[in-house]
């Protein structure tokens, strides 16, 4: 599902959708809150998801001045900011279990619903380490369950520092656990770990630690870990000169992973990136976005997005190293023009930052690599690398999984969790206390609860070895609130603008 955390202002910067993620909209019905008996209301709510406390929730916003269904853009993108910024004044105080909620206009909250009818929560198909058919090289990576991980802190969305009792050393390790709790295909980190666990080790690039299963079965896999990196991204200004060395670093991985083993990183920028205290090199990470030359949908695998090439990465890092240009720092690759960053005009240093050489000698240097670049042939497919990695064609997943969900014999099956908790099925729980409210004094585990919490015991019908998930016979009930709606903010492929014009109907 394509989701919106940043929303395009009207001078093109993209702000930040206050720590929320919107996932679109749906048809909400409430009860008539004029109390007259039987009216009820119907609604386009906004379905956020909380990257805090990992919760989804449906919001109904009402404004005073009601907004057009066919304001702007810019209209609808300013009510989503002062949406998600009420939001986060009241998110935490919610109890866990509210799925939806009404706001007035002064972000007062006036009904919220518990009802499993207004549960937005998405369920998604994790393959098993089986499915992801590892090569020998990454046979002994260490398996750990997610109710093994003890959550240290929060790094960033998807991100916690945790720590385990290793298996092999009995020591206890740190590290940091990725995943991607608002739920993508195959759990979101499919792509990511096929990429990182047939790259061979490298210097340059952060290694996987293990990968972390789901606890219901013992057999999704839900993410992975990788070693904690003591440094800031270097998207954090740094008091240390910037050295041309590392920026050489940078273009021979580049031209290392394009053209040795044909793999495109997609999202180069500064905030993937660390310098290595260790090794005061550059450590490339956030495989998030990364394809095979040439890799299509129908591969399953992430497609290969010419507006975000890894030349164009290298500029873009660069020159928002020296810069720092407040216009661009939040922009994705794709949104920013490769003659900007061409145009040396506009290569001035911020006062506060620091190079170990002249501004011209990293342009030039860069400039003189881009032109090489661009000269070379490029690759029609990655299997013509002269390394390059075999990736297999993800699982498809049994028919239970994909009635009632998204992407039929795709690599992305995503089942609305409403319809499975209805059928019985299981649903992988994500939702955490929000980071204000964790008890200090307890264990918090990144399953989302306490160590010395009791859950609930579902029972588990014996699975099978080659799926992620239990596969109880039990039919889907298909979601009944769900409609295509129109697509309008680039908010996904079902999303309406947040127009709040509300209707109370009576009924028969
Ligand atoms: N191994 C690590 N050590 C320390 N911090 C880490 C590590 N891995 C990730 N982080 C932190 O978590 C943040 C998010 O990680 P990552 O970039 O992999 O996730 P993402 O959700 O794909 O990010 P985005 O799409 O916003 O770039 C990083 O910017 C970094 O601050
Ligand atoms: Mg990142």
């Amino acid at each position: 599902m394509e989701q919106l955390s940043w929303a395009s202002e009207a001078d093109g910067t993209l702000q930040p959708l206050n720590g929320f993620t919107c996932m679109g909209s749906r048809f909400g019905v409430r009860p008539d809150p004029s109390g007259d008996g039987d009216g009820y209301m119907s609604s386009d709510a906004l379905v956020f998801f909380d990257w805090d406390s990992y919760r989804c929730l449906d919001v109904l916003h009402e404004r005073e001045d009601e907004l057009d269904c066919d304001a702007d853009d810019d209209e609808q993108v300013k009510w989503l900011r002062v949406t998600t910024r009420l939001l986060r004044t009241i998110v935490d105080d919610l109890p866990p279990d509210v799925l939806a909620i009404d706001l007035d206009a002064a972000g007062k909250v006036t009904w919220t619903s518990t009802d499993p009818q207004h549960n937005s929560n998405v369920s998604t198909y994790y393959p098993s380490v089986d499915e992801y058919q590892l090569p020998p090289s990454s046979r002994n990576l260490t398996t750990l369950l997610r109710s093994d991980l003890t959550v240290i802190d929060r790094l960033g969305s998807g991100v916690d520092k945790v720590s385990y009792i290793c298996p092999i050393s009995g020591q206890e390790k740190t590290v940091a656990f990725k995943s991607s709790p608002a739920v993508a295909h195959f759990g979101g980190v499919w792509d990511e770990i096929q990429i990182m666990a047939r790259l061979p080790p490298h210097p340059l690039i952060l290694a996987l630690d293990s990968l972390v299963l789901e606890e219901l079965t013992g057999l999704g896999v839900v993410g992975f870990t990788t070693p904690v990196i003591q440094a800031r991204t270097l998207d954090k200004l740094s008091p240390s000169p910037f050295k041309l060395r590392w920026l050489r670093e940078l273009m021979g991985l580049v031209d290392e992973l394009n053209l040795e083993f044909g793999i495109l990183h997609q999202d180069i920028a500064p905030r993937n990136l660390f310098i290595n205290p260790d090794t005061d090199s550059i450590l490339l990470f956030d495989f998030n976005w990364a394809a095979g030359v040439g890799q299509t949908q129908k591969d399953g695998y992430k497609t290969v997005k010419p507006a975000r090439n890894d030349v164009k990465g290298v500029m873009y890092f660069m020159y928002l190293i020296i810069t720092r240009d407040p216009k661009y720092s939040v922009w994705q690759l794709d949104f920013v023009e490769e003659d900007v960053l061409e145009d040396r005009e506009g290569w001035i240093k911020h006062p506060q930052v620091q190079l170990d050489d002249d501004v011209s000698a990293f342009y030039d240097e860069l400039m003189a690599w881009v032109r090489t670049r661009r000269g070379h042939s490029p690759l029609a497919h990655h299997t013509q690398a002269t390394r390059h990695i075999e990736v297999p064609i993800p699982p498809k997943p049994s028919r239970d999984e994909v009635e009632g969900g998204r992407g039929a014999n795709l690599a992305g099956v995503v089942t609305p969790c409403q319809s499975r908790l209805a059928a019985g099925r299981p649903v992988l729980n994500w939702q955490r206390p929000p980071k204000a409210k964790i008890d200090k004094c307890r264990r918090l585990l990144a399953t989302g609860r306490y160590a010395d919490e009791k859950t609930e015991t579902v029972p588990i019908p014996v699975p099978d070895p080659k799926r992620g998930f239990p596969q109880p016979p039990a039919r889907l009930t298909r979601a009944k609130l769900r409609r295509p709606v129109r697509n309008r903010l680039g908010l996904g492929g079902s999303e309406a603008p947040p127009n709040r014009k509300t209707k109370t109907r009576r009924k028969e």
